[in-house]
């Protein structure tokens, strides 16, 4: 009993995951130091067009966007959650700034690390911007920016995270938002739409191995502090599109009948073989999926961002 309260949050549901059938992990843990590098070679790779389309709706509509969420001459609170390097943002940021436009930054995001190197290089690409970081969980941060409820929120929630969460954590997720969201408050929501199953295929499927390296290292991380026994090589990664329900799947399959061992959690786990573990979600949408998701949680939606491609859109959402 103590010792399993003592657990770390990555050892109970880690715990939870491996003893449930069908297998899964928690996509939140890929993100370790070597987890966060390996996002960013997929970030980088072409067929990870993701990235390109939001830079493209950030770099091209940045004045319709700005004008969309601006208050006048009265202060707000420009918050993101999940900042990370905030490369996209920074576009808008700098546009802010240069047209005089009266509000504050406030980066929210898990890593220490990624805060910090943020602070800093927007302390030298700009000086003026009012900026104010906190590390920590969503949830927790957004409960203790309510305080100032005369300050008017806009809440960005880039990259389309929301796409790896299930349908209950989207409702969970939303409905908080909603709770900590004053009339007339907004939020801008990156959603990967859906396409072509072929485009989206290539880009979790990818020649490159970036995608199989991010899964498995995941494995690499409960070997290093679960003190696991996970033989990365008895896996291989699979990736699944189903059309209809918008969902991407990957899982990493074990390639035979084995038994691993988790020290800490003091079990092991059996794998048959070709039995799968479901590691992550990536969900693509449609425009009436978008308006449903808002209205459920009292929203409108007050405008629509897309790239030339319409592959991928940020949603505007004002708190009714
Ligand atoms: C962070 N997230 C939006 C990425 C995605 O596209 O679902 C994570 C990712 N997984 C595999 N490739 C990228």
């Amino acid at each position: 009993m103590e010792q399993k309260l003592l657990l770390s949050h990555l050892a109970t549901d880690t715990l939870k995951g491996l003893s449930s059938n069908p297998k899964y992990l928690l996509s939140k843990y890929f993100y370790d130091d070597e987890g966060s590098r390996i996002f960013q070679d997929i970030m980088n790779m072409p067929e990870y067009y993701l990235t390109d389309c939001e830079h493209e709706i950030f770099a091209s509509q940045k004045e319709e966007i700005t004008q969309a969420i601006s208050t006048g001459n009265k202060l707000f609170n420009l918050v993101e959650l999940g900042s990370g390097d905030g490369l996209k943002t920074k576009i808008l940021l700098k546009y802010l700034v240069e047209k005089a436009t009266n509000f504050q930054y406030t980066p929210v995001d898990i890593s220490a690390k990624a805060n910090l190197e943020l602070v800093e290089s927007l302390k030298k690409e700009l000086p003026t911007l009012q900026v104010e970081a906190k590390t920590g969980d969503y949830f927790r941060k957004l409960k203790s920016l309510n305080g100032h409820a005369s300050i008017q929120k806009t809440i960005l929630f880039l990259g389309s995270n929301i796409g790896n969460f299930s349908d209950e954590e989207t409702t969970e997720f939303l409905g908080q938002l909603a709770a900590y969201s004053n009339t007339g408050d907004k939020i801008l929501i990156g959603f990967d739409l859906k396409k072509s199953p072929r485009v989206i295929m290539d880009a979790y499927n990818d020649p490159h191995g970036h995608t199989r390296r991010f899964n498995l290292n995941h494995l690499v991380r409960l070997n290093r502090e679960l003190d696991a026994d996970f033989d990365i090589q008895k896996f291989e990664q699979q990736t699944t599109y189903n059309p209809q329900s918008g969902e991407v799947k990957s899982f990493l399959i074990s390639k035979t009948e084995q038994t691993v061992q988790i020290r800490t959690l003091e079990k092991s786990f059996h794998f048959e073989k070709w039995e799968a573990i479901f590691m992550e979600r990536s969900r693509k949408y449609d425009f009436q999926t978008i308006e449903r998701l808002a209205s459920n949680h009292g929203f409108k939606v007050v405008q629509n961002f897309s790239d030339q491609r319409n592959y991928f859109v940020d949603s505007l959402w004002e708190k009714e």
